[in-house]
């Protein structure tokens, strides 16, 4: 019982980022814009993200060292991508600059969790 609450929280951020970055990623290599109606999801995949994401920064009792440098590289990346899909007004570029910012915060994802399962 004790990892039910866990596995909800890795669930909720995993299936709200693929959805949030699986949308850009779809519209930069293959449709040239967002699809009509993202930007809804996009609110609600936003919101899974971070109700998982604190709560996940919330329940951890210990890190490791340069945990907190590379968390908040991440979180900056993250309100990067955040604001350029709320503020999206058809350019481009901008979408670009989020796939771009995506790759990046997983990478950063797939190191924290290997600092903190070192
Ligand atoms: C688009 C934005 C984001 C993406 C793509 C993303 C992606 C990921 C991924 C793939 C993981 C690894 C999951 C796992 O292996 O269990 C993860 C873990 C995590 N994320 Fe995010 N995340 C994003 C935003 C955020 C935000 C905004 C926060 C906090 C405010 C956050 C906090 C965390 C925490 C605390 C972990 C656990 C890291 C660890 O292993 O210690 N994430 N994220």
């Amino acid at each position: 019982m004790d990892a039910l609450l866990p596995v909800i929280l890795r669930w909720l951020h995993i299936a709200s980022m693929a959805v949030l970055l699986g949308g850009v990623f779809y519209a930069v290599a293959f449709a040239g814009d967002l699809a009509p109606g993202f930007k809804r999801v996009a609110y609600t995949a936003i919101g899974g993200i971070l109700v998982s994401g604190i709560m996940n920064f919330m329940r951890r009792s210990s890190f490791p060292p340069h945990y907190h440098a590379w968390f908040g590289i991440k979180v900056l990346l993250a309100l990067h991508i955040f604001a350029v899909i709320l503020t999206y007004r058809g350019k481009r570029r901008a979408l670009v600059g989020v796939v771009i910012s995506g790759a990046l915060v997983l990478a950063i994802s797939a190191y924290l969790r290997f600092l903190t399962m070192a």
